[in-house]
């Protein structure tokens, strides 16, 4: 039997992305497919998205969704099923999909992200003759509704229905005057609705009405249950107990293959990785840095708190006085943005910075830089240390979430056993990551174990295969339980 499954996403690749959740997203359906999940991807109409989907059917109208009028067209997502909630009122707007072109969050997103989900749920509860769905599977707060909509629905629609958790940071939360305004019946205001410190969670009425939550790694879906990572929903993590899994993100291994990439200068695979050497060349080109062979840092990442980008530019002198040089992408806090820019001052032809967002640029990186930084405080699962296993560029990460699960570190034992892929460092501090950095740089001298870091890492299984079957088997016990 095929289970038929609707993904919610507020962003999907390659339509919209942000962040890792579009690549999961984007890259969900194919996954599962193989193992008798078929899914259909939800996203928001925004402007991006429907110029991409062109022409598509409306197959269903709303004339009021949360008070404004709305249409549902069908289109594809690649190979698979796409439904778009054009809602003009909510989503046809410049800017990104949560704010506005100078980055501050637009004012109604509870609205916006509650109609979504709304949307969602009449779709997966059989509001559109022709569409039917056994399950649906949310993601983020964006969508965190669903779950709820569907719970406090009217007698006699029971779909069962996964939570997953990207990121517990961004919850959702907002004041208790906008209860009203989600069309919700009363008695979903409560504990086990979506009060949540006398306001609304978005993120916790999903958690709370989900039959199943699940985050993107193991240790995540551990550290979660803990003050320290649970940001408030510890307790209830808790006492959701064996329903909360942590299911590993996989990568695209057709956007992301160093032999067919069509960004990169030359192609190269696992045993051709001598030919990198043109891609750091270029690399340094493009980021105004000296060329020669010593050890090239990348960094593409959102500059924030999370990342620990912070304290990655206290460590950017270290790093540069033991020879090394840094290539960073990124966009985000504003203070940390002028803090790279003064480090490239600083340091001309050691330190190059590019702010903003360049998927192509991103790719080269990968394939030009020698290691790969990812000092975060927190990491649900983390794709960028992945694309680096998959690219021969060596994962330097911090041990929390997704970085612990995916990179094994170059000790003494795992080099020996040819298991190591990376380099990983305990606290998120000065001396924690300095001290990877001058770990990083000693290993990179030493030829041979350098090269077996690389081909173990670019050996080692960071496709879609295994959390694919997770997925569907997770689906599968939910419709018999
Ligand atoms: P998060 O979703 O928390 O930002 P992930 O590591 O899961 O972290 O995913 C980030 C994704 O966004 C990766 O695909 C990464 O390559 C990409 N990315 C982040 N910043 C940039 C940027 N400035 N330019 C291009 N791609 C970026
Ligand atoms: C979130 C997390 C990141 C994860 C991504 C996709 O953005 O911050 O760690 O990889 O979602 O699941």
């Amino acid at each position: 039997m095929t289970i038929r499954v609707l993904s919610v996403a507020s962003e999907a690749v390659p339509l919209v992305k942000t962040g890792g959740l579009a690549d999961v997203a984007g890259a969900l359906p194919a996954a599962v497919a193989p193992h008798g999940a078929a899914m259909t991807t939800m996203v928001p109409g925004y402007p991006k998205v429907l110029k991409a989907i062109g022409k598509a059917k409306a197959v269903h109208a709303w004339p009021s969704l949360l008070g404004e009028p709305a249409r549902l067209l069908a289109a594809k997502l690649g190979e698979q099923p796409l439904l778009v909630v054009d809602a003009p009122a909510f989503f046809q707007r410049d800017g990104g999909p949560y704010a506005d072109g100078s980055g501050r969050d637009w004012a109604d997103n509870w609205r916006r992200f509650a109609a979504f989900s709304r949307a969602a749920a009449d779709v997966a509860g059989g509001a559109v003759k022709g569409l039917a769905f056994d399950l649906v599977h949310a993601h983020d707060w964006q969508a965190a509704m669903v779950p709820a909509y569907l719970r406090f629905a009217p007698e006699g629609v029971a779909v069962p229905s996964v939570m997953t958790i990207h990121n517990m940071a961004f919850q959702g939360h907002y004041g208790a005057e906008i209860f009203p305004g989600l069309g919700l019946p009363v008695e979903a205001w409560s504990i086990h609705g979506v009060e949540y410190h006398g306001g609304v969670g978005f993120l916790k009425a999903g958690l709370e009405a989900a039959s199943a939550i699940t985050t993107v790694s193991p240790t995540y879906a551990r550290e979660i249950r803990t003050a320290e990572f649970g940001m408030g929903l510890e307790g209830l993590i808790r006492s959701r107990g064996e329903r909360v899994h942590g299911i590993v993100n996989g990568i695209d291994t057709h956007e992301w293959n160093p032999e067919t990439d069509p960004a990169l200068a030359q192609h190269y695979s696992l045993r051709t990785l001598a030919k990198r050497t043109a891609n750091k060349r270029a690399l340094e080109s493009a980021f105004g840095l000296d060329s020669h062979d010593g050890p090239l840092f990348v960094v593409i990442s959102r500059l924030t708190w999370q990342k620990g980008m912070d304290v990655l530019l206290e460590v950017i002198d270290h790093l540069v006085g033991l020879g090394g040089r840094l290539a960073l992408l990124g966009s985000g806090d504003m203070a940390m943005e002028a803090g790279f820019h003064a480090a490239a001052a600083r340091h001309p032809g050691k330190v190059g910075i590019r702010i903003g967002y360049d998927e192509a640029l991103s790719h080269r990186m990968q394939a030009g830089g020698d290691a790969i930084l990812v000092p975060s405080r927190f990491e649900p699962c983390g794709l960028t240390q992945l694309y680096g296993l998959a690219y021969g560029c060596v994962p330097v990460v911090s041990r929390t979430g997704g970085l612990a699960d995916t990179v094994i570190d170059a000790n003494l034992a795992a080099i020996a056993a040819g298991a190591a892929t990376g380099v990983q460092f305990n606290a998120v501090n000065y001396g924690a990551l300095a001290d990877a950095v001058s770990r990083t740089i000693a290993l990179y001298y030493d030829r041979d174990s350098w090269r077996g870091l690389q081909r173990a890492g670019m050996k080692s299984d960071f496709s879609w295969g295994r959390s694919g079957a997770a997925y569907a088997a997770l689906y599968a016990s939910l419709l018999e339980g």
